[in-house]
C-alpha cells in the first residue's frame, strides 16, 4: 500500500504563524505536526509516501523531509498549485497511487494509537474505502457520518442538524476507484473538491465504505487551542529523559525531557509535562510547565511560562508570565528598564494579551 500526506491548503485560522510556511511543520512536542503522520504510516508498514506541498514555505517540506531516508521512508513530492480541496490533492496522486490501495493523512492530523490494524483489515477488505471516525461534541464543526447497524448511511460536511456525532477523522483508506469519482466531482460552495463529496458519491453508486471507531486520542490541529492541546497530550506520553546539566537549586519534577546541551540554571523549577530542546538555556530563577515545549537553542530566563510552545532561537528575558501562547521561531521579549511603555515589532495578524 502506498501513502499521501496532504501538507498544503490555506492555514488562515493558523495565521500569524502560517505566514511564513505551513502548518504542518509547527512543532508538536518539538517534532512537526507533519512528522507525526509520517511516523504513523512509516509504522503502520507504509514506506511509499507522496507529499502533497503548495503554497508559502513549502521548500521547508522538502529541506526537512528530503528523500525521506532519514524518516525510514521513500518520498515523492506532488505539487499542488492551490488549495482547491482535499480530494483536488488526492486526484494530483492518481499516477504515483497506480493500482495499490492507499493511506491518505491529512498533515495536521494527530493519532495517537498506531494504524496497523486499520490497515491490515482494509487490506484484506472488499470494501472501496474505510474511513476512521471519532465521537466529538460539536458535531457541527466536522464532515460527519450517519451510521445505522454499523453501516454508513451518508457523509456530509459540517452539518446544521447532525445526525450522529461521529466525525469523519482526516485518515482515510481508499482504492483508486475514488479518481474516478473525483474527475466528476464539482466543487462546493467554498470552491473546493471535498473529500466528503466524493465519499458520499461513492456510497451514492453503491461502493461499500466501512469504519473503524478511533477510541484513543485523535486531534485535528486546525486553530492555536488544538495545537496546545495536542502539545499537552503527546509530552504526557513520552518517556522522560535528561540529557542536559543543571546547577543547584533547580527543582524538576513530572514527565520532564531535556535534550543534549541544555543548561539549567539555579532557582529554576521545571514541571512537567515539558520537553525543552537541544542548547537550550534556562534559568536563573525560571519557571517552566506543565504542558510546555520549548525548541532547539532558546534562552529563558526569569519568566514564567505554561500551557504554551516556544519555538526554536527564542530568547526570553524577563519576569513575564506567559500562558496558553505559541510563540515562533526567532522571537523575542525582553524586559525593559522603562515598565510603562512596551517595545513593539510585530508580524501581520499577530495577537497579545496583555
Ligand atoms: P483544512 O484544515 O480543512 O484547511 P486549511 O489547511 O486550508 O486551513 P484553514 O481552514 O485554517 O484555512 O485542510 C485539511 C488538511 O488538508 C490540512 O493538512 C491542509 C491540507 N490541504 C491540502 O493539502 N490541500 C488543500 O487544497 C486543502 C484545502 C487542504
Amino acid at each position: 500500500m502506498k501513502g499521501i500526506i496532504l501538507h498544503g491548503g490555506h492555514g488562515t485560522r493558523l495565521r500569524p504563524l502560517t505566514h511564513t510556511g505551513p502548518k504542518q511543520l509547527l512543532p508538536i512536542a518539538n517534532k512537526p505536526m507533519s512528522q507525526y503522520c509520517l511516523e504513523s504510516l512509516r509504522d503502520g508498514g507504509i514506506t511509499d509516501i507522496a507529499i502533497i506541498i503548495g503554497g508559502i514555505g513549502s521548500n521547508k517540506v522538502q529541506e526537512y523531509y528530503g528523500s525521506g531516508e532519514n524518516f525510514g521512508v521513500k518520498i515523492t513530492y506532488v505539487n499542488q498549485d492551490l488549495p482547491r480541496g482535499i480530494a483536488h490533492a488526492i486526484q494530483l496522486c492518481k499516477e504515483f497511487v497506480g493500482n495499490e490501495k492507499f493511506v491518505v493523512f491529512l498533515g495536521d492530523n494527530i493519532l495517537k494509537k498506531s494504524i496497523s490494524g486499520y490497515v491490515s483489515r482494509f487490506q484484506q477488505s472488499d470494501a472501496s474505502a474505510s474511513i476512521l471516525l471519532c465521537e466529538v461534541n460539536n458535531p457541527t464543526q466536522f464532515g460527519i457520518a450517519d451510521v445505522k447497524d454499523g453501516v454508513i448511511k451518508k457523509i456530509m460536511e459540517k452539518p446544521k442538524n447532525p445526525p450522529t456525532n461521529l466525525a469523519v477523522t482526516g485518515i482515510y483508506l481508499l482504492t483508486p476507484t475514488i479518481f474516478d469519482i473525483i474527475d466528476r466531482l464539482k466543487p462546493s460552495w467554498r470552491n473546493e473538491y471535498e473529500i466528503t463529496d466524493a465519499l458520499q458519491m461513492l456510497l451514492e453508486e453503491g461502493h461499500k465504505i466501512v469504519y473503524d471507531m478511533v477510541t484513543d486520542y485523535w486531534k485535528d490541529t486546525g486553530t492555536p487551542d488544538d495545537i496546545i492541546h495536542a502539545n499537552e497530550v503527546i509530552l504526557s506520553g513520552m518517556t522522560p529523559y535528561f540529557h542536559g546539566t543543571k546547577e543547584d537549586g533547580v527543582l524538576i519534577s513530572g514527565n520532564v525531557m531535556i535534550d543534549d546541551g541544555v543548561i539549567i540554571k539555579n532557582g529554576t523549577q521545571i514541571i512537567g509535562p515539558v520537553i525543552i530542546g537541544k542548547g537550550c538555556i534556562i534559568g536563573p530563577n525560571t519557571h517552566i510547565g506543565p504542558n510546555t515545549s520549548i525548541g532547539d537553542n532558546s534562552k529563558l530566563s526569569k519568566c514564567n511560562i505554561e500551557n504554551s510552545i516556544i519555538m526554536s532561537r527564542c530568547n526570553i528575558d524577563g519576569d513575564v508570565k506567559i500562558r496558553n501562547s505559541i510563540i515562533a521561531f526567532n522571537s523575542e521579549i525582553v524586559q525593559t528598564d522603562n515598565a510603562e511603555s512596551k517595545v513593539f515589532l510585530l508580524g501581520e495578524g499577530t495577537k497579545i494579551s496583555l
